[in-house]
């Protein structure tokens, strides 16, 4: 089990640096012009700053596919979500070793073996800890796509040209299978093993001869109650990025009289667009950092998350504010591209 879970792990953080690289490669000053960058360039357009001259970006789908996945980051992540949850309630909650033992063993005696391997791990209040860390994670995560998920079908006026290059397409699947499994890899490997075995137990008893699903709220809900100041600070940061990235979507949702048809663009004002050009992005950034010391600033994995959304969105911000710079005049000479008063 051990193993599978440095498996799990050590793939994700190898997947994460392997998706870092190229962007930080080809965001050196000295590397502007240099093939890396103008591949990514490629690569990563979209809408008003999919590069129009390279026949790389025939490779492209109407951008209004965004949608797909962050369908598909609700459906993968409400799995993830639902599942951590369930097995985090079986397995003991964060009061008492003794309290852990005596759930484990009235599931044994409800004639299932399926947690017989789990009983060292139930015996560590720490590990417990970082399984109900885990969930609380995934419901920040939760949040979140759900959000998106709304948004990119109701609040965007994608243009009916608008475009994606495929690549980026591809690299939001990669992205919301990768984030929220890395938020939750310390336990991954125990949670698929128990989703199998309970699934297995299901075919060959039938549904009459399964241990009864007890389900009480307050079992659920307590122990994430009782996680650390950590958590919940790391949720204050969250949500503060999370409201600020629904209101500059609002504005910019709104930027388009006309639904669908219109291509037009403006210069979007209110809330932190009069400090940065891509305040959502800045958003972003602020509800992963939030992400990071929720999960107590110690998990490499969710540090390279962190760094992704970092040097993917900076890369962005600084081909779109190179965009508002070209196409109106009057464009404020004191906004930065995406950190305030930094860059
Ligand atoms: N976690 C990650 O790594 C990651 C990666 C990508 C995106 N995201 C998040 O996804 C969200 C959306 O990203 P995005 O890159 O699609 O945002 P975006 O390029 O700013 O576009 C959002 C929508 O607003 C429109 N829009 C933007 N500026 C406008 C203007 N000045 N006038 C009129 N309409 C304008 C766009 O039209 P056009 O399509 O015509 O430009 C598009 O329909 C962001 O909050 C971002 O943080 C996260």
């Amino acid at each position: 089990m051990l193993k599978m879970e440095l498996g799990i792990e050590s793939l994700l953080k190898m997947a994460w640096v392997a998706a870092i690289l190229p962007i930080l490669i080809a965001s050196f000053p000295s590397s502007y012009l240099n093939p890396v960058h103008q591949t990514l360039l490629v690569f990563a357009g979209r809408g008003k700053i999919i590069q129009s001259s390279s026949r790389l970006n025939k490779l492209t789908v109407p951008q209004k596919f965004f949608s797909h996945f962050y369908g598909f980051a609700v459906v993968w992540t409400s799995f993830l979500l639902l599942t951590t949850w369930i097995y985090a309630h079986k397995i003991g909650s964060l009061v008492s070793e003794s309290t852990s033992h005596s759930n484990v063993a009235s599931y044994l005696t409800g004639g299932s073996q399926v947690f017989s391997i789990y009983k060292t791990y139930s015996t560590s209040l720490e590990h417990n800890f970082g399984i109900w860390q885990a969930v609380f994670l995934l419901i920040l995560m939760e949040i979140q796509v759900l959000r998106r998920l709304y948004e990119s079908l109701y609040v965007f006026n994608y243009s009916s040209t608008a475009q994606l290059h495929i690549c980026g397409y591809l690299t939001g699947f990669f992205f919301y299978t990768a984030a929220p499994l890395s938020l939750c890899c310390n336990c991954a490997p125990e949670v698929f093993t128990f989703v199998a075995n309970t699934v297995a137990e299901f075919i060959v008893k039938g549904k009459n001869r399964m241990p009864p699903l007890e389900f009480q709220w307050l079992e659920f809900l307590t122990p994430l109650l009782k996680l650390g100041w950590f958590q919940w600070i790391g949720a204050v940061i969250f949500f503060c990025g999370w409201l600020h990235q629904r209101r500059c979507h609002a504005i910019l949702g709104n930027l388009r009289e006309v639904k669908e048809e219109a291509k037009d663009y403006r210069i979007p004002h209110g809330d932190w667009f009069e400090v940065v050009s891509c305040p959502h992005y800045f958003a972003e950034i602020v509800m992963y950092g939030g992400l990071v010391v929720a999960s107590g600033g110690l998990d490499q994995t969710v540090w390279l998350i962190f760094a992704f959304v970092v040097a993917n969105l900076v890369f962005a911000a600084a081909e779109t504010q190179r965009w508002y710079c070209r196409k109106f005049d009057n464009y404020p000479s004191n906004r930065y591209a995406i950190i305030p008063y930094v860059y």
